[in-house]
């Protein structure tokens, strides 16, 4: 029976070494992880990917642990150096490809060095997989860090069907022609026979690029590149739409007694600040995430709107990540230091305008934060679709709340209904937020059903179906050919 296999940097579960050397093993946070973990659980396929320790960590003893505990989730490791993590994964993924797709052009670093290992470790992976395909098998490929893989697999393998798709934005020709090895990169991506992204948009980008450096014949959504047709197409990324509204019904008829610590803190603040609103925000810690920006923007509300004093509260949740990186250790200084300064400008006796978390929370308590909050104000300045904004309407079981959104998130496109603004705008980030907390419950219930309606049509499952309708469709050649 053919399979799929699933391959990505990191598997849906990470691993640490605890002191006394047994293995910590943690669910991995991000869209990719979340949103392609319910799918893996019903098929019968494998998810190839790294695990999170490196080779220099692990004696012969711990790897076959390693094995064990990821055969367990049908998975299989990718085994990395500590080279492979500092060039390959900080490097070249986290320094060159992320900041350079997000429009982070001041962050983005060329080096030599990095790409090289950037290319030895998308080997590694090929290597893993090609130990594992079988006849019929499909290959479904994910994100920036493995854009080499498609043509690695397809050189060997030219039979394999492989689909591959992007979860960040693909930036436009101007911002991707600066990369100085930009024919290998897309070569490496055609070797796939389905390319998907999240909007129309970054599709609309990608093709212009195929087109413009290398002068590909592009046909409406499909390449023709040798003797193959690539198809390209979106496919914006739903959320398990189940999982989050039922956790939020459960939560609602929980036992007083079964309730978080956390939760029973959220339920003090409701009671001691005569129902106070409470806004939420929850990213990894990341530039792209806006998160400075939106704190300024409160502060500015706070000073423009001052009889929202004590009668509203940030709680932002920030989830370490890739804190090696410089960018993101200043971004953590930044962070601290202007909730520092808010908050010594406007507490009271009775009042902190902002509770910042940094750090990974169990799944119940980001059901907690989602169901006790009134607005969830979610700024980046570019994120390819932010599951966070849909995982929060998903969860508004009286159909209340009100989702702001900035219009430079993937999910803005499917998402008309929330507050949409934009990053910059300070001005009207503080307006927005007013309207937030003065909309009548009509009004959110009116914007919160069409927005679950769509969410739970569009599911992670639909939108994992479709792709995998796409890429069958391309194995019937003779319908996709186009004429040159
Ligand atoms: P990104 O992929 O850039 O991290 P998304 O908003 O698309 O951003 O996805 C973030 C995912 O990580 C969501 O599914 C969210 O539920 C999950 N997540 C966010 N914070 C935490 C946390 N503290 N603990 C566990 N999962 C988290
Ligand atoms: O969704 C974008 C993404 O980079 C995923 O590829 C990744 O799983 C997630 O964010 C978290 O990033 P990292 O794997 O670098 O911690």
């Amino acid at each position: 029976m053919s399979k799929t296999i699933i391959v990505s940097n990191r598997l849906p579960l990470q691993i640490k070494l605890e002191n006394d050397n047994s293995l910590k093993i943690t669910p991995s946070v991000g869209g990719l992880a979340t949103g392609m973990k319910s799918v893996h659980a019903e098929g019968n396929g494998i998810w190839v990917g790294w695990s999170g320790l490196t080779e220099e960590e692990t004696d012969s003893f711990t790897k076959k642990k390693v094995n064990e505990a990821v055969k367990k989730e049908k998975c299989v490791a990718v085994s990395l150096n500590e080279q492979d993590v500092e060039n390959f994964y900080f490097g070249f993924s986290n320094k060159t490809l992320w900041p350079l797709f997000h429009y982070f052009m001041e962050y983005t670093e060329f080096e030599k060095d990095q790409w090289e290992s950037y290319q030895e470790v998308n080997q590694k992976f090929a290597d893993v997989v090609l130990e594992h395909i079988e006849d019929g098998d499909n290959v479904w490929v994910h994100d920036y860090q493995l854009l080499l893989l498609p043509k690695l697999i397809k050189d060997k393998k030219p039979n394999t069907t492989i689909g591959f798709f992007l979860h960040i934005p693909y930036p436009s020709y101007e911002i991707f022609r600066t990369f100085p090895w930009r024919e290998q990169l897309l070569e490496g991506m055609l070797g796939a026979d389905l390319l998907g992204f999240h909007t129309y948009d970054y599709e609309r980008h990608f093709l212009s690029s195929v087109k413009r450096i290398l002068r590909l014949d592009v046909k409406f959504n499909k390449i023709n590149y040798h003797d193959r047709v690539v198809t390209v197409d979106s496919f914006p990324m739903g959320i398990d739409y189940n999982k989050f509204h039922d956790a939020a019904l459960t939560h609602t008829n929980q036992n007083p007694k079964e309730k978080s610590e956390l939760q029973r803190r959220l339920d003090n603040h409701i009671q001691s600040t005569s129902n106070a609103k409470m806004v939420l925000s929850i990213d990894r810690l990341d530039y792209t995430k806006g998160i400075p920006n939106r704190l300024r923007a409160f502060e500015y509300f706070l000073n423009k709107y001052p009889q929202f004093k004590e009668k509203v509260r940030l709680i932002m949740l920030a989830v370490p990540s890739r804190s090696n990186v410089p960018q993101y250790q200043k971004l953590k200084r930044d962070t601290d230091e202007l909730v520092g300064r808010i908050n010594g400008e406007f507490a009271t006796v009775s009042w902190t305008p902002i509770w910042y978390f940094y750090r990974s929370m169990p799944f119940e308590n980001l059901i907690d934060l989602y169901t006790s909050s009134d607005i969830a104000l979610i700024t980046p300045v570019r994120d390819g679709m932010n599951l966070v904004a849909k995982e929060y309407v998903a969860t508004r079981t009286n159909e209340d709340g009100v989702l702001i959104l900035s219009e430079m998130a993937g999910a803005s496109k499917e998402m008309n209904e929330a507050l949409l603004i934009n990053p910059n705008n300070f001005e009207e980030i503080a307006d927005t937020l007013k309207q937030a907390i003065e909309m009548p419950t009509e009004e959110q219930s009116k914007r919160m059903k069409i927005l679950q309606k769509r969410l739970k049509r569009y599911t992670v499952e639909k939108w994992a179906d479709e792709f995998m309708k796409s890429l069958n469709a391309t194995k019937i050649k003779d319908t996709v050919m186009v004429s040159t």
